[in-house]
């Protein structure tokens, strides 16, 4: 979100309505709660979108691009077994092949250059993180407990 907005993007969040208020706070043009609305059927098409769920079908985040946009599919929520991810990556890559729609890189390419330009907007305070909620080194797996529950708001913070 962050990244996005110091790059001069138009930017809209999807989370659920306890996050709205944070989501708008750190700089969201829109913000969709994913309880009342489906940002997919909303007739709204992304040049970008970075799916941090993986909750929806693929063929719905397709109509959910501009004809030339791209997906990033960021990782976890493909399932709790590498296999469905697996799965799901491999569809994905199957069904963007024969199109004008983009499929990013969904590992991290670590450049020089990208995190000089991260240190930059850290540095502008243009991108902070968001801290939810800190525990203490015994309480990790109280920690790990509310990760999983797949809704920490924000980033969760071990302090040792
Ligand atoms: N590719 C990589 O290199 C890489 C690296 C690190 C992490 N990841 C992946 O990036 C994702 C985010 O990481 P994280 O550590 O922040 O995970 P996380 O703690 O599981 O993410 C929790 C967040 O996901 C939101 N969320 C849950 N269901 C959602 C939905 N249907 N639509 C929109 N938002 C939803 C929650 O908001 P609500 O409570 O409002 O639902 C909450 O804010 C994970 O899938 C993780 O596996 C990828």
């Amino acid at each position: 979100m962050q990244i996005a907005k110091s790059l001069g993007a138009d930017v809209t969040g999807v989370c659920s309505t306890p996050n709205v208020d944070l989501v708008r706070s750190i700089g969201a043009d829109h913000v969709i709660d994913y309880t009342q609305e489906d940002f997919t059927r909303n007739g709204e098409r992304y040049d970008f979108i970075l799916d941090n769920a993986a909750n929806m079908p693929l063929s719905s985040l397709r109509r959910a691009l501009t004809p030339a946009g791209m997906l990033v599919p960021n990782g976890g929520g493909f399932g709790s077994r590498w296999f469905a991810s697996a799965g799901r990556l491999i569809s994905a890559m199957m069904s963007f092949r024969f199109v004008g729609q983009r499929l990013g890189r969904f590992l991290v390419a670590k450049k020089r250059e990208d995190l000089i330009v991260l240190k930059d907007m850290i540095e502008a305070g243009q991108v902070a993180p968001v801290i939810g909620r800190t525990y203490l080194l015994s309480e990790t797996a109280q920690a790990m407990d509310y990760v999983a529950t797949g809704h920490a708001r924000g980033k969760v913070v071990i302090s040792v």
